[in-house]
C-alpha cells in the first residue's frame, strides 16, 4: 500500500490547522478522491418535485456517471446507469420529460421506466427467454435512498444507511422541507456552470462566513441603501459541526427571507403577507422553530459536495471535479409549492440577484476560487492553507470562524488515508 502524503496538519496546542496546497493541485489526490469519496459516499441525485408524476424522468451526471432517474407507472422512483445493456450507448438522450419507455437509438432495444427490457428488434436472432436475462436489463445504481424529498445515491454496494450518514445534517434538511406545508419544489430548471478551480474550494466557500464582508461588500452596501436601517442588520451567528464531515453556519443577515423575514424593499403589502406566513409557521411548528426558520439563515455542506443554502432564497448545489483544477457545478432553486406569485417573484429576484451565475455573489466567489487555484502555482507543490480561525475560542464557534472547514477536511483526510491503494 502506498502512503498518502497530502495529510492535513493539526496542532491544537498551537491552535493551528493546515491544509497542504497539493490537495488542490495533485492528480494523484484527484484520482484517490474518486475512489475514497465519490465512489463510496451518499451523493445527491435530485428532488422528488422534479419527477412530479408517474412516467417523469430526468438524466443527470453524478460523479462522472450518466444516470437516468425515473418514476415508474406505480409512482416508484428508480436510479439507473444511463447505458444500454446491449452495447453501451446512452439510452436516454433527453434532459427530462415524460415517457413510459426508453428506446435506445442505436439498435432499438426498448426499456420500461423501471429499466426492464420490453422489446428488441430481430428477436428471432436470440434465444427464446433472452429478454428476461437479468444481464440484459438496465442496471440500477447499488443504492437509492431519500430523506424527505431529497434523493441520494451511493455507488457502494454496502455501507451505512442514508440517515446514519447524514447524522445531524438530516434535521437541517427537514427544516428546509418545513418551509412549506404542501411541500417544496424546484423552481425553474438547472443552472450549470464550470469553475477553473478545485472542487473543495467551493465546498469551503459555501459555508465560509468569514469572506462575506470582504468578497461581497458591494452586495451588502446595496442592501443597506435599498433597505435603510434594516439593511444594516449585522451578520452574526454560530457554526455547528453536524458530524461525518457535514457542517452548517446559522446566522442573522441584512437581507429579506421569503419565509419569513420582511425588508422595506417589499413594501407594506409585502409586510402583511410575510406577517401572515409567519403566523402560519408559528401555528404549525411552534414559536421557537418558527422563529429559527424565519429569522436565521443557514449555509450547509453535506459531505462531500451537497450545498443547501437557506438564505435570501434556497439553493441546492452540487459540484464534481473533472480535473484537479476544474469543476462542473449544478444549482437549483427551491421554494414552497403554495407560494404566491408576488413572493415567487421576490424569491427568484433574490436568487438571481445574489446566487445566480450573474448575481452579486457567484461571480465574486468564482473569482476568489480561481485566484486561489492560480495562487497555488506559486507554491510549486508545497505550501499550506491556514484554516485555524476560531481555534483559540473556548466557547461556541462564530459563524465566521473556520470550524466548518475543519470538519470537512478532517473527514476528507480520514477517508483518503483509509482508502486502499
Ligand atoms: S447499444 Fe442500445 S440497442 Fe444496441
Ligand atoms: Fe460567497
Amino acid at each position: 500500500m502506498m502512503g498518502f502524503n497530502e495529510r492535513i496538519v493539526q496542532d491544537a496546542s498551537r491552535h493551528q490547522f493546515l491544509v497542504p496546497r497539493r490537495a488542490f493541485t495533485d492528480q494523484g489526490v484527484f484520482e484517490r478522491e474518486y475512489r475514497a469519496i465519490f465512489d463510496r459516499c451518499w451523493l445527491y441525485l435530485g428532488h422528488a418535485s422534479e419527477l412530479p408524476q408517474p412516467g417523469n424522468f430526468l438524466t443527470r451526471r453524478v460523479a462522472r456517471r450518466p444516470l437516468l432517474f425515473t418514476r415508474d407507472r406505480s409512482g416508484e422512483f428508480h436510479a439507473m446507469y444511463n447505458a444500454c445493456p446491449h452495447r453501451g450507448a446512452m439510452v436516454c438522450r433527453e434532459r427530462r420529460g415524460k415517457s413510459p419507455a426508453f428506446m435506445c437509438m442505436y439498435h432499438g432495444w426498448t426499456f420500461g421506466s423501471d429499466g426492464h427490457l420490453m422489446s428488441l428488434p430481430g428477436g428471432s436472432g436470440y434465444p427464446e427467454d433472452f429478454k428476461n436475462d437479468p444481464q440484459k436489463q438496465m442496471v440500477h445504481v447499488p443504492r437509492l435512498a431519500r430523506r424527505g424529498d431529497f434523493f441520494f445515491v451511493s455507488f457502494a454496494e454496502a455501507g451505512e444507511d442514508l440517515d446514519t450518514y447524514l447524522a445531524d445534517s438530516g434535521d437541517y434538511l427537514d427544516l428546509v422541507s418545513q418551509h412549506s406545508e404542501s411541500g417544496m419544489a424546484v423552481v425553474g430548471g438547472t443552472q450549470e456552470y464550470a469553475v477553473r478551480g478545485n472542487w473543495k474550494l467551493l465546498a469551503e466557500n459555501s459555508f465560509d462566513g468569514y469572506h462575506a464582508a470582504c468578497t461581497h461588500s458591494t452586495y451588502l452596501e446595496y442592501l443597506k441603501s435599498a433597505n435603510g436601517a434594516l439593511g444594516a442588520t449585522p451578520l452574526a451567528g454560530t457554526g455547528y459541526d453536524l458530524k461525518n464531515g457535514h457542517a452548517v453556519i446559522e446566522y442573522s443577515a441584512p437581507w429579506g427571507r421569503p419565509i419569513a423575514s420582511w425588508v422595506p424593499l417589499w413594501g407594506e403589502e409585502g409586510k402583511a403577507e410575510i406577517d401572515a406566513i409567519y403566523a402560519q409557521l408559528e401555528a404549525r411548528l411552534g414559536a421557537e422553530r418558527a422563529k429559527r426558520l424565519a429569522a436565521m439563515n443557514r449555509n450547509m455542506v453535506i459531505f462531500p459536495n451537497l450545498v443547501v443554502n437557506d438564505i435570501m432564497a434556497i439553493t441546492i448545489r452540487t459540484f464534481y471535479p473533472t480535473a484537479p483544477d476544474y469543476m462542473e457545478v449544478n444549482a437549483w432553486s427551491l421554494g414552497p409549492r403554495e407560494e404566491s406569485e408576488w413572493l415567487k417573484k421576490y424569491r427568484s429576484f433574490n436568487f438571481t440577484e445574489f446566487l445566480g451565475p450573474g448575481g452579486f455573489a457567484t461571480p465574486d466567489d468564482v473569482e476568489a476560487i480561481e485566484r486561489c487555484q492560480q495562487g497555488y502555482a506559486a507554491s510549486a507543490g508545497g505550501g499550506f492553507n491556514d484554516i485555524s480561525k476560531g481555534m483559540v475560542r473556548a466557547d461556541a464557534p462564530s459563524f465566521d470562524d473556520e470550524m466548518q472547514m475543519r470538519a470537512f477536511w478532517t473527514e476528507w483526510d480520514r477517508r483518503l488515508a483509509e482508502a486502499e491503494d
